[in-house]
């Protein structure tokens, strides 16, 4: 008979928490338990999974006891907290804040790409940043065959890869915009709505940002290869769901858009779509709600004998976010059947 979990979810109401609940549900993952946390504020609300509502309880040390995993999709400083104290209470600690991604003892998973990574877990897994997700799933079969040197990356982020308050933003703003009335500007640092920001993340090392740099080091951590050299641009754009990326990848030997094409068609997780003669490619509508990387514009660099162009688009509250956690547990469920 399969075994059922006790599942504790933190920061339960956030847009990546709420999407949690859906993925547990769509894929039937055996709960027996399902504990809901998030700050005081949610204390006393109701949420509800599979036709039942569910208290929402405030995040406190006591929260973990008798849990076999804890999903963590909080801020960074709160899993930093309450992360090891999960942990210690002996749930298996998934998380996808930045706060553990960067430490050599805590694996940094994405399930079609590194899943050998689980097996060094010492309580706390890492899930990546939802821009470095659907990155590294392209990038993996490259590597492989023809080894990455160099990828530049533009991004094109929805504003819920901002959370739950920023998606209220952009909708916000439009609708006061459309009426002929100021935007309230309080998420983003510039209105959102009707334009774009180069901005992810606060400014550091050389002018990059956070996220810029979260992207390279994660990369470089993923597929175990500090070598491949990396720069990258993050761009907040008016879309609600949906991550985009342009990405132009050098390899040390010459793979053709169509060898690049029958690489990425038979990679896991990703889909091909690339007719632009007929209009046919990916966008953020092609993606949302959807659980494949979807890639298209697979093109021959003509100022470079070794480089192809692509652009990619996953749903980031799903493979960047929710589902990629959930897919970590079912491995390590499987395994541990096994
Ligand atoms: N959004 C994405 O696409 C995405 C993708 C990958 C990773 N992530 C990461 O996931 C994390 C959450 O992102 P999100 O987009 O879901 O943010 P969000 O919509 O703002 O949700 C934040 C969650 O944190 C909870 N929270 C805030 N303060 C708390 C406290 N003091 N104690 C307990 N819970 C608290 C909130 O609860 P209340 O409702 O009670 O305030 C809410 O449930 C972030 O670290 C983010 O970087 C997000």
């Amino acid at each position: 008979m399969e075994r059922g979990y006790h599942v504790a979810i933190v920061g339960a109401t956030g847009a990546v928490g709420l999407e949690l609940l859906s993925i547990l549900e769509e894929r039937k993952f055996p709960v027996v338990q399902l504990s809901l946390l998030a700050s005081k504020r949610s204390a006393g609300r109701t949420l509800c999974i599979a036709g039942r509502e569910l208290p929402v309880r405030e995040l406190t040390e006591q929260a973990f006891e008798g849990m076999d995993f804890a999903l963590f999709s909080v801020s960074s400083s709160i899993s930093k907290t309450f992360g090891p104290i999960a942990a210690r209470a002996g749930a298996l600690v998934i998380d996808d804040s930045s706060a553990f991604r960067m430490d050599p003892d805590v694996p940094l998973v994405v399930t079609e790409v590194n899943p050998h990574a689980l097996h060094h877990h010492r309580g706390i897994i890492a899930h990546p940043n939802c821009s470095t997700i659907p990155l590294v799933m392209v990038l993996k079969p490259l590597h492989l065959r023809a080894r990455v040197q160099r990828v530049v990356v533009a991004t094109y982020q929805s504003v819920s890869g901002a959370g739950a308050r920023a998606v209220e933003e952009l909708e916000q703003q439009t609708r006061a915009l459309v009426a002929g009335e100021p935007p309230n500007v309080s998420v983003f640092p510039q209105q959102i709505a009707f334009n774009c920001l180069p901005h992810i993340d606060a400014f550091g090392e050389l002018g990059y940002t956070g996220e810029e740099w979260k992207m390279v080091r994660e990369t470089q951590k993923i597929l175990e290869d500090d070598s491949i050299r990396m720069s990258i641009t993050t761009v907040r754009v008016p879309v609600f769901r949906g991550h985009s990326e342009a990405v132009n990848i050098e390899t040390e030997r010459k793979v053709s858009a169509q060898e690049v094409r029958h690489l990425l068609s038979a990679a896991p997780g990703v889909a091909v779509i690339d007719e632009p003669e007929k209009s046919q490619y990916p966008m953020p509508i092609t993606a949302a709600g959807r659980d494949e990387v979807f890639v298209g514009r697979i093109r021959d660099d003509p100022s470079h004998a070794r480089a192809i162009n692509l652009w990619l688009v996953s749903d980031n509250l799903r493979k960047g976010a929710a589902l990629n956690m959930v897919q970590i547990m079912e491995l390590l469920c499987a395994e541990h059947q096994r």
